[in-house]
C-alpha cells in the first residue's frame, strides 16, 4: 500500500491541467452495454475506478481496450452478472443494472460497496426500475432483476439521486414508450451522459433540469465521444492555489459547472478569474477568512468539495460552518485535520471550524476519496512533513495527483507504507 509524504508550506505556481471527469466517464462507459456498435471514448481519466469498470464490462461480455485516455468498446455476447469481487470496490458498478435489464431482461448485480461515507442505499434505482416492469429478489447479497422488456413509466424520485437518474436514463433509452423522471438529478455528469446517449440516437429532453423525458428507441449506435473535464478535480486545484497562498492557472476548468464552488472560494478571500489560458486562481492579499457552506444537489455546493473547502477554512482568519446535507457520514477527514492542529467541532450534520494560524504536519489516514484530497491540501499548507496513508482512495479519483502538483512546485513523494 502506498502513502504520500508531503513537505508543506510551498506556494504553488504555474499551470495545471484537469483530466476527464471520473463521475461522467463511469456511467458513459456503462452505457456501452446499450450499443449495437463499437464506441470510442476520448478524454477518459486513467484511474483505478475506470480500470475496475473496464474489468467489469469485459466480464459482462464487451471487448474493451484502453490506451492513452482513449477507450474503445465493442459489443459481444452479454453475460448479465456483475460479481461481488468487482462491485464491492466501486459503488458505481450498480450502473450496469439499468442497461442489462433493458437489453437482456435480466441482471444479477452484487449490492454495491465503494466509499465508506454512509449507508448509500440503491432503493430509488430499484423502485424506479420496478415501475418500469422489473421484478427484484435479493439472493446471497446479489440483486436479481428480471423483466420481459421494460416499459416507459412516470417516476418521481424521493430525492435527486445522481446514480439513480443515470441508471434510469440508460434503462429508459431502450424501453418501450415514454419515461418521465421527476425530481431528477441535474448534475453536469448526468447531462454529459444524456448528451452521449443523444449522440447515439436516444430521444431525451430536459436533462439539466429536474424533469427529464425519454422516448425509448429500438437501438442505439455509438459515436466517438469526449468526456467532460472533472469539475471536482478542477475545484481541488483551485483549493490548492488558495491553501498554499499560491497562484495557479487551471486548464480545462469547467468554469460554469463550478460557479457555486468558485463563489464560495471568493467568499473565503480567493481571487479567481477566467483568462484565455484557463482559470486563474490565487489567494487574495488579505489571506483566507471564514464563510459558511451547505452541501446540496447541483447547482448547490457539491458534497464532493466539502472536505477540500474545510481544509481551507481550517486556516482562515475567522470561523466557518459547514453543513453536510447529502451524506450522513462525511466528516471522516475531521479527526485527521484535528491531528494536524485544526480546531473543528461536529454536531450532527454540522461542523464548526475555528481557523488557526497554521496546520502542522502529521501522520494521517485517508478514509474516502474526497477526504484524501482534503488531507493532501492540508499537507501542502502545513508546517513540516505530512504522511497521508491509505491513498488507494485517492488513486480511485485523481489521476497522477502528486505528479501534477509537483509540476507546479509541490514536494510530494509516493512511498511504500
Ligand atoms: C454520485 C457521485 C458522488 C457524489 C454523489 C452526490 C458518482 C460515481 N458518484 O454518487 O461522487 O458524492 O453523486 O453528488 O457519480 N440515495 C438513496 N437511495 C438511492 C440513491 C441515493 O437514499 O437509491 C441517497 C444517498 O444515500 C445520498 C443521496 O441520495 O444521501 C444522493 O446520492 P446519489 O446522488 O445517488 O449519489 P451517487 O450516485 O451514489
Amino acid at each position: 500500500m502506498d502513502k504520500l509524504r508531503i513537505e508543506g508550506g510551498i506556494p504553488l505556481s504555474g499551470t495545471i491541467t484537469v483530466s476527464g471527469s471520473k463521475n461522467a466517464a463511469l456511467p458513459i462507459l456503462f452505457a456501452a452495454i446499450l450499443m449495437d456498435s463499437p464506441c470510442s471514448f476520448l478524454n477518459v481519466p486513467n484511474l483505478e475506478d475506470i480500470r475496475t469498470t473496464l474489468r467489469l464490462l469485459r466480464m459482462l461480455g464487451l471487448s474493451c481496450e484502453c490506451e492513452d485516455h482513449v477507450v474503445q468498446t465493442e459489443p459481444g455476447n452479454l453475460i448479465p452478472e456483475a460479481p461481488y469481487d468487482l462491485v464491492r470496490t466501486m459503488r458505481a458498478s450498480v450502473l450496469c443494472l439499468g442497461p442489462l435489464l433493458t437489453r437482456l431482461g435480466r441482471a444479477r448485480v452484487s449490492l454495491p460497496g465503494g466509499c465508506a461515507i454512509g449507508a448509500r442505499p440503491v432503493d430509488q434505482h430499484i423502485k424506479a426500475l420496478e415501475q418500469m416492469g422489473a421484478r427484484f429478489d435479493l439472493e446471497g447479497g446479489d440483486i436479481i432483476g428480471r423483466c420481459s422488456g421494460l416499459r416507459g413509466a412516470h417516476i418521481v424520485f424521493d430525492m435527486p439521486t445522481v446514480g439513480g437518474t443515470e441508471n434510469l436514463l440508460m434503462a429508459a433509452a431502450l424501453a418501450k414508450g415514454r419515461t418521465i423522471l421527476e425530481n431528477a438529478a441535474r448534475e453536469p455528469e448526468v447531462v454529459d451522459l444524456a448528451r452521449f446517449l443523444i449522440s447515439c440516437g436516444a430521444r431525451i429532453e430536459g436533462h439539466g433540469t429536474s424533469v427529464i423525458v425519454i422516448d425509448g428507441v429500438q437501438s442505439l449506435s455509438a459515436q466517438t465521444y469526449s468526456i467532460m473535464p472533472d469539475r471536482i478535480e478542477a475545484g481541488t486545484f483551485l483549493a490548492a492555489a488558495g491553501i498554499t497562498g499560491g497562484k495557479l492557472t487551471i486548464k480545462n476548468c469547467p468554469y460554469s459547472e463550478l460557479e457555486t464552488v468558485i463563489n464560495k472560494f471568493q467568499e473565503l478571500g480567493m481571487q479567481i478569474s477566467q483568462t484565455p489560458d484557463g482559470v486563474l486562481a490565487a489567494c487574495g492579499k488579505a489571506g483566507l477568512h471564514g464563510t459558511d457552506v451547505k452541501t446540496q444537489p447541483y447547482p448547490g455546493f457539491p458534497t464532493d468539495m466539502q472536505a477540500q473547502i474545510m481544509a481551507l477554512m481550517s486556516i482562515a482568519s475567522s470561523s466557518s460552518i459547514v453543513e453536510e446535507r447529502i451524506f450522513e457520514n462525511r466528516f471522516m477527514h475531521v479527526p485527521e485535520l484535528i491531528r494536524m492542529g485544526a480546531q473543528i467541532k461536529i454536531a450532527g450534520h454540522t461542523a464548526m471550524i475555528r481557523g488557526v494560524s497554521h496546520l502542522r504536519g502529521a501522520q494521517v489516514m485517508a478514509s474516502d476519496l474526497r477526504a484524501s484530497a482534503s488531507l493532501v491540501l492540508a499537507g501542502l499548507a502545513a508546517h513540516g512533513i505530512t504522511d497521508v496513508r491509505r491513498i488507494y482512495h485517492l488513486d480511485r479519483g485523481y489521476e497522477r495527483i502528486e505528479e501534477k502538483l509537483n509540476a507546479v512546485g509541490a514536494r510530494i513523494e509516493r512511498l511504500q507504507q
